[in-house]
């Protein structure tokens, strides 16, 4: 019968020869976690992409009625899929309404269920076809039937010396009342 050698090549008892081979691994393991996921946050556009949105330029400050009528546009910035990039895909869309030199940006989407409110007939406000959310200009929500938890979403806005309108998009949580950045 073959006996099972009980120590290793270095002469150390077998068992804590194993058991140091294991504490080598993990700790091994443990190190190299951090820079993994440094690396993957610095390679996987994705996530640099999501993080890293900032303004946009929208449109000019002379374009905008300035009576406070809302205008709706379309927001475009590069769209990162993997290693490809999309140049000036749509993203979402905005009200602006400008009042003098300031301007106010509102996201479209209805922070009921997501769908996007048009102007009301009466151009008053802003009603969501869906489920008959009513909104002021301001974006509050203006009648107190609207299932809409809160009014719509308002974006950072920016007029610069350009004469342009620059706006920070964002979209946000439906469905509940706190207004909570969607990542
Ligand atoms: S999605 Fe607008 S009221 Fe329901």
């Amino acid at each position: 019968m073959t006996e099972v050698p009980t120590t290793s090549p270095d002469g150390r008892p077998r068992r804590s020869f194993l058991a140091a081979l294991g504490a080598v691994a993990v700790g091994g393991l443990a190190a190299f976690a951090p820079v993994a996921a440094a690396v993957v946050s610095v390679f996987d556009p994705l996530r640099k992409r999501s993080a890293d949105r900032d303004f946009v330029r929208v449109t000019r400050l002379s374009v905008l009625p300035a009576d406070g009528r809302p205008r709706k546009f379309t927001i475009t910035d590069d769209l990162v899929d993997g290693w490809t990039t999309y140049q000036d895909s749509p993203i979402g869309a905005v009200y602006l309404r400008r009042e003098g030199d300031s301007v106010q940006a509102l996201n479209v989407v209805c922070p009921h269920a997501g769908c996007f409110v048009n102007i009301a007939p009466s151009g008053e406000g802003f009603a969501c076809p869906c489920h008959k959310s009513q909104f002021a200009l301001d974006g509050s929500v203006s009648d107190p039937s609207s299932p809409a938890p809160r009014g719509l979403d308002s974006l950072n806005v920016e007029v610069r010396d350009d004469g342009g309108v620059y706006v920070r998009f964002q979209n946000f949580r439906t469905g509940q009342k706190d207004k909570t950045p969607l990542v």
